[in-house]
């Protein structure tokens, strides 16, 4: 057991699938697992571990912004040994994306001060090649919309200075959200291998969101491509 978490050491496999929503954690163990096991449910966070064609795959949820998938990542690798973390989230998007496309993060800028207390400078946190180069794969035989590139990892949801927007565009980063850059530093800094893939779930110009009714359809390529990843990376 760790503090958020009440697996017992060994239930949670070495491959771990992250969204946000602990529902949508129970949603990805309950259409893509087989014999899905629940293994937390401490605060409602929950996770499961089941096969995926043949593979031991783990699904936990991480709640929204640094603080909290830090813990559950913190954690997933100190305590339970896990070698290999996917995250597969919402992000908004800025300019050259469109709603449904989907982001695989090669990098993630941050406003946020998590790195540079672990370093005092800006480290660039980055995503595992191999794995990124398995979901682009995935994408490419999909034929779906994607971009490979920089997303940004911000500490405000609601922020009310616009001119950070232009700034992010203005240096090439496709979208935005709130966790990637914690991930792939604390993946560094245990030696393990991380990867965001994202569907633009809204559009931050436009306002435009994608419809309640496509919601899953969207969720479920994006999570097949984190599987294919994780099977081929
Ligand atoms: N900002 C940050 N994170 C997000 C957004 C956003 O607009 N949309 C989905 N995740």
């Amino acid at each position: 057991m760790s503090i958020h978490i009440e697996a017992a050491k060994g239930q949670i496999a070495d491959t771990i699938l992250l969204p946000g929503d602990p529902l949508r954690a129970k949603w990805i163990a309950d259409n893509f697992l087989e014999n899905p096991e629940q293994y937390n449910s401490v605060r409602n966070m929950f996770g499961y571990t089941g096969l995926y064609q043949g593979k031991r795959i783990s699904v936990q949820g991480t709640g929204m912004g640094i603080p909290s998938i830090s813990i559950y990542v913190n954690e997933l690798f100190s305590e339970y040994n896990v070698q290999t973390a996917i995250r597969v989230g919402t992000c908004g998007g800025l300019k050259g994306t469109d709603i449904r496309d989907l982001v695989i993060a090669m990098t993630a800028s941050t406003d946020s001060y998590h790195n540079r207390r672990y370093m005092n400078l800006d480290y660039a946190p980055h995503a595992n090649y191999e794995l990124l180069e398995g979901a682009v794969k995935a994408a490419r035989a999909k034929g779906v919309n994607y971009h490979v590139g920089a997303v940004a990892t911000m500490d405000l949801f609601y922020d009310p200075n616009k001119n950070t927007l232009d700034l992010l565009e203005e240096h090439g980063v496709l979208a935005l959200e709130m966790e990637t850059s914690a991930l792939y530093t604390l993946a560094a800094r245990y030696g393990r291998r991380a990867l965001t893939i994202c569907t633009v779930s809204d559009h931050v110009r436009s306002g435009e969101q994608t419809p309640a009714s496509e919601r899953e359809t969207g969720f479920r390529t994006m999570v097949e491509l984190a599987l294919a990843a994780a099977l081929e990376g």
